[in-house]
């Protein structure tokens, strides 16, 4: 929805005044899947596609929240923010403002209406573009109040915004997600390392290429509960190993070392501690690709890790496994692999710019023969992280 509406439907909800607008982005992770909770390296890059939060202080305990796309609407009591992880919308903005205020910010009553252009259950972060914009305004409107000393950091944001999604929403997500949100930079991708936070911005120099995002469109019913088992079994592996290895995360180990392991572990347990190893060797070599502009060298890793998110780590699933081996067998398409938790969501696809039309065209007749209905292609670009937009650009 364009601003001129939304701020139209603001004042409808709310009444006239002064509307504030924060910003935080939807991602698209590039490589480094599943490993963010593994203290590996990931390379997710922010979207152009948004969740926008019109907000406004209301002078009461109340957090009132209203969407563009649903009826539903949400009235939190500040005083009570524990009481809210039942709520099925509404839940992530409690969770937000619950562990911000057991963080020492002051949460100001406020009146909060979301328009997102994220695509929910899409494997493109919706979730975390809500916590991470809901965190901005909640966190300005507290400095603002002048009751919290706190200055806003995102760093500081996106991992209360974690925070939330692990405790109060209950998904034991990796910091990626909302880091990406928060932190993205236009036209760069962000190599960060998860076991210390420290990041740098990577240009995406594409030349001829483009990123191509498509959804599968499958309903992810088992996405939580799937992801959480995913976690529990790095983490026995980790155990077993650390019995003969001095390693804090399984992505410190190199793949020489787990060669000379591997024997320690078997079956399922052993193939997912596999594929941590190498998809984190892949994105060492993915860095070296991109600085070096070998586009090639970067598009063969790209199928490798989704290979091994198939075969090791089990989470594709026919869609994604259609989408993304199809896309690898179409002209002009260097490289493709699903992005995100999996077992549903989206495939990024590398391809040859002037070739795009006629790659979207060939993958959506494949996969809707195949599967039965058809995917949705996004027109995205790779755009900042959180920020308030101030008036003039509305
Ligand atoms: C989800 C999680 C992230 C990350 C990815 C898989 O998006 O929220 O933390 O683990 O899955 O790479």
């Amino acid at each position: 929805m364009d601003f001129t509406k939304l701020k139209k439907k603001f004042a409808e909800i709310y009444g006239e005044g002064e509307i504030r607008v924060f910003s935080a982005a939807g991602r698209v992770n590039l490589i480094g899947e599943h490993i963010d909770y593994n203290g590996g390296y990931v390379l997710p890059a922010a979207l152009n596609l948004r969740c926008a939060v019109l907000a406004r202080p209301n002078n009461t305990d109340k957090i009132r929240i209203a969407f563009t796309t649903l009826d539903e609407r949400v009235v939190l009591d500040k005083n009570n923010l524990q009481n809210y992880k039942h709520l099925k919308y509404g839940n992530y903005q409690a969770g937000v403002a619950y562990v911000m205020q057991e963080a020492g910010f002051s949460i100001v009553g406020c009146d909060l209406l979301y328009d997102s252009t994220v695509p929910f259950g899409s494997g493109l972060s919706s979730s975390a573009a809500i916590e991470v914009s809901t965190a901005l305004a909640l966190a300005t409107f507290s400095k603002e109040s002048g009751n919290t000393a706190k200055d806003i950091g995102l760093v500081e944001l996106a991992v209360l915004s974690q925070k939330a999604e692990n405790r109060y929403v209950g998904v034991n997500s990796g910091i990626m997600d909302q880091f990406a949100s928060a932190m993205g930079k236009k036209d760069h991708a962000i190599l960060l390392d998860c076991s210390t936070l420290k990041y740098e911005y990577v240009p995406l120099n594409l030349l001829d290429y483009s990123l191509v995002i498509i959804n599968t469109n499958k309903p992810r019913s088992l996405a939580d509960s799937k992801y959480n088992e995913r976690r529990a079994e790095c983490e026995e592996a980790l155990k077993i190993l650390q019995k003969s290895l001095d390693i804090d995360n399984l992505c410190e180990i190199s793949p020489q070392t787990f060669e000379a392991n591997k024997h320690l572990l078997s079956g399922k347990i052993k193939d997912r501690a596999e594929h941590c190893v190498y998809e984190q060797d892949r994105v060492i070599k993915s860095i070296e690709a991109l600085k070096k502009g070998d586009l090639i060298k970067f598009g063969q890793l790209l199928n490798e890790s989704h290979k091994s998110l198939k075969e090791l780590y089990e989470v594709t699933g026919i869609e994604l496994d259609t989408l993304a081996e199809t896309a690898q067998k179409t002209p002009g398409c260097i490289g493709s692999r699903m992005t995100g938790a999996g077992f549903g969501g989206c495939a990024v696809s590398l391809v040859k710019t002037q070739n795009v039309q006629d790659f979207v065209e060939r993958v959506t007749r494949v996969y809707t023969q195949k599967i039965g209905y058809s995917p949705s292609v996004y027109n995205t670009s790779i755009a900042d992280g959180a920020y308030e937009i101030k008036e003039r650009n509305l």
